[in-house]
């Protein structure tokens, strides 16, 4: 298979049925790019966009986020769930204004210095704000490529050397078509080939897809999202919710009253002061940091 014969149905395909994200308008700038892939790294779509919308018309510059206390940047994470990338955008932001002028690096090695940014959000910034010829490895890629090349049902479980040549090879030679393609795969992740139920009689590439054509063979069996009802992760959220709802600090019974289960609590409460996520002054009142 020649790697033209994947672009050509992809890009078409990406061109009609791409969906019209916030992030993906023309006028979005690297700092909105930076902004909506730290956000998406761990929580869908629907619940980013308005988050995203928030933070950008704010907080349209790193210089204005940075020039605001964290908590500010905790409250307006809001329930986005993991919620120390909130405070490592501030971080970015911060880092951008003192080591970068204010302007978000465009060179990965340099975007991977900042806080939050790993492999990933560095590739992504690199080639969506950029258009630089990068690959872009998500999971929704990784399964993508895997699927019509390699004619697997999943992707190992950490990247391989393998699948990073893999995907600079099929990426187009020349930049502006490689970021558009990244977005391509990442949206047929996402849209079609699905981890659980592809639908491969609406896929483009379904007449190059390997593993289409070996029948489907059964992977290991997706991991399934993390459960959160009951866990540390939603006590955690629970107690944040106080901190980002006031502006005084609370006394510790307010916390106490949002969860029944006294250790967990107090793990939970302990994990917030260590992520330096609360604060707990000499009265023994807790806050969102300064
Ligand atoms: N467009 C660009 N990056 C994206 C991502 N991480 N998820 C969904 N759409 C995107």
């Amino acid at each position: 298979m020649t790697t033209s014969t994947l672009h050509r149905p992809l890009l078409a395909w990406y061109s009609h049925a791409a969906r019209d994200l916030p992030w993906r308008q023309p006028s979005t700038s690297p700092w909105g790019v930076l902004v909506s892939e730290v956000m998406l790294q761990q929580t869908p779509v629907s619940r980013v966009v308005p988050a995203y919308e928030a933070w950008v018309s704010r907080w349209p510059q790193p210089a204005a986020l940075a020039a605001e206390p964290v908590a500010e940047a905790i409250r307006a994470w809001g329930r986005l769930g993991y919620p120390r990338r909130a405070m490592r955008l501030h971080g970015a932001a911060t880092a951008i204004v003192d080591d970068h002028a204010g302007v978000v690096p465009c060179d990965p090695q340099v975007l991977r210095g900042l806080p939050g940014v790993g492999e990933y959000t560095a590739a992504a910034v690199a080639a969506f704000a950029y258009q630089q010829r990068v690959s872009v490895l998500d999971t929704n890629v990784r399964r993508v490529l895997t699927r019509a090349v390699v004619g697997e049902q999943a992707p190992p479980p950490h990247i391989t050397v393998a699948e990073r040549s893999l995907a600079e090879t099929l990426l187009p030679a020349d930049e502006a078509n490689a970021a558009t393609w990244s977005v391509a795969v990442m949206e047929l992740g996402a849209m079609v080939c699905t981890a659980r139920s592809p639908m491969c009689d609406t896929c483009p590439i379904a007449a190059q897809c390997a593993w289409l054509a070996a029948g489907r063979p059964a992977g290991e069996v997706a991991r399934r999202a993390q459960p959160f009802d009951g866990t540390d992760r939603q006590v955690r959220g629970r107690l944040l919710d106080v901190l980002r709802t006031t502006s005084d600090p609370v006394p510790r019974g307010r916390l106490d009253a949002v969860w029944h289960d006294a250790s967990q609590r107090e793990r939970a409460l302990r994990s917030l002061l260590d992520d330096g996520l609360a604060v707990v002054d000499k009265d023994g009142r807790y806050s969102l940091p300064v």
